[in-house]
């Protein structure tokens, strides 16, 4: 995983074009550098260009970052491609909603996802001992495991049972609709169809919380919520508990990074193993800055706006990079180097690898508190609980992957 070291851009005037028509072909071939390259050949830190043929602005860095997170500046809806949208977010979920709507919705997502993570983090560390003593002795990729501890976790936390096949079921659903969100095709249609079962599954366990009145769980509250004075229809209520489940169990990606962090960086890995708190956060808020997760999220401009002091109109699609503002000299000291240590002055809110603006205006992700908690506690659990050895294999993580992962998956063997 590696792009040539380069300097900081100078912001330019203007949003100069990158070469050629349409430049998909060149997303396809670079993955997440798409966004670097493309500055390092402009000279600057955006580009317009077409990808599938539209207008698009691509940018990164600080002022990016800032004018895509005000709040309603940007509207999700036709975005990003609809079989993305299928299986991340679905149509009418928060993600897909504007103004009053999104707020109203948004703000059950920050109560549930956020203030009540505590339990889910609990809910977690109950569960990996017992995910590596049923994989104990044989060569398991961690996001695997990974997987379906958090699919334990994330439904004991919001309160629904299950028996052990829906629930390994349900793990590999999850997290094979993030696997092929990238793709076109059979592989995406594969995901849409598994993703229509788990809708199904999901909205027969919102009628029966309803028809049992719980209001008290964490499934409870959201079947209950309402709207503008209008409780969500069933199938809706089962996309937004979808929306909790499925990013929990992704999770699972970061795990799986952490655990090549662990190896790759042994001084590291002493300290957290030596139990030091503030170096743990560090470590989980620095494997969501430096690994590849989410290359870009799109937006489609809602009123006119300022970019590198060039005006552009409502309608504009934009596409903020993610992981080229991770990467960005302008923000990151030798952003290309995993260093935990640099949070010792860095604010984590710096990191946009879960979105921009504030947790509740914008459509920041309300589960970025529980992701770096999760992750703190897996770092604990790697390092000081159930033993594991990392067999022999490629480490290295290609970005031209997407999602990406290393090479041979991250295999453990656990109880070694
Ligand atoms: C696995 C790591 C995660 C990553 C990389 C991630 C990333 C993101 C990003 C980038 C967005 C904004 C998308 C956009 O504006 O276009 C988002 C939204 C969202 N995330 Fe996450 N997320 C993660 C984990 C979680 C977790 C653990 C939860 C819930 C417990 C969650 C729930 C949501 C919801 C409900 C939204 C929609 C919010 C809105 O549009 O207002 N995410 N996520």
């Amino acid at each position: 995983m590696s792009h040539p070291s380069e300097p900081a851009s100078r912001p330019s005037p203007g949003i100069p074009t990158l070469p050629g028509w349409d430049t998909t072909w060149r997303l396809a071939r670079d993955g997440y550098a798409y966004g670097i390259r493309g500055y390092r050949q402009v000279g600057t830190d955006a580009f317009r260009t077409r990808l599938t043929g539209r207008a698009v602005v691509v940018a990164r860095g600080a002022e990016a970052a800032h004018v895509f997170g005000r709040p309603d500046a940007f509207t999700r809806r036709g975005a990003i491609p609809r079989s993305v949208v299928h299986l991340l977010q679905d149509e009418g979920s928060v993600q897909q909603l504007d103004g009053q709507r999104h707020a109203s919705r948004k703000r059950i997502m920050l109560d549930l996802a956020q203030e009540e993570r505590t339990g889910l983090v609990d809910a977690f560390r109950a569960a990996w001992p017992q995910v590596a003593g049923e994989y104990a002795h044989r060569a398991v990729p961690v996001r695997e495991a990974a997987s379906l501890a958090l699919t334990r976790a994330a439904l004991a936390w919001a309160g629904i049972a299950v028996d052990p096949a829906r629930e390994r079921a349900l793990s590999g659903d999850f997290d094979a609709m993030v696997s092929r969100a990238g793709a076109v095709g059979p592989l995406n249609w594969a995901a849409r169809v598994r993703r229509r079962r788990t809708e199904a599954w999901a909205t027969e366990v919102m009628r029966t919380l309803r028809a049992t009145g719980d209001r008290t769980t964490v499934a409870g509250r959201l079947a209950h919520h309402e709207d503008q004075g209008r409780r969500l229809d069933d199938g809706t209520a089962a996309v937004e508990l979808l929306n909790l489940l499925r990013p929990t169990v992704a999770v699972a990606r970061f795990i799986a990074f952490a655990v090549h962090a662990l190896r790759t960086h042994p001084d590291w890995a002493s300290q957290i193993g030596g139990g030091e708190p503030a170096a743990t956060r560090w470590a989980a808020d620095e494997i969501r800055r430096f690994y590849p997760f989410l290359p870009m999220v799109g937006g489609i401009a809602s009123e006119p706006f300022e970019l590198h002091g060039e005006g552009l109109d409502a309608g504009q699609w934009m596409m903020l990079d993610l992981y080229g503002t991770d990467h960005s000299p302008e923000l990151w000291e030798r952003p290309d180097v995993f260093n935990p240590g640099r949070f010792a002055s860095a604010s984590p809110l710096t990191v946009v690898a879960q979105g921009v603006g504030g947790h509740l205006a914008a459509h920041r992700c309300p589960g970025e508190l529980a992701t770096t908690d999760l992750l703190v506690a897996a770092l604990e659990l790697l390092t000081r609980g159930p033993a594991y050895t990392v067999p022999e294999q490629d480490l290295r993580i290609s970005l031209r992957r997407l999602p990406a992962e290393p090479e041979d998956g991250m295999i453990v063997v656990f109880g070694a």
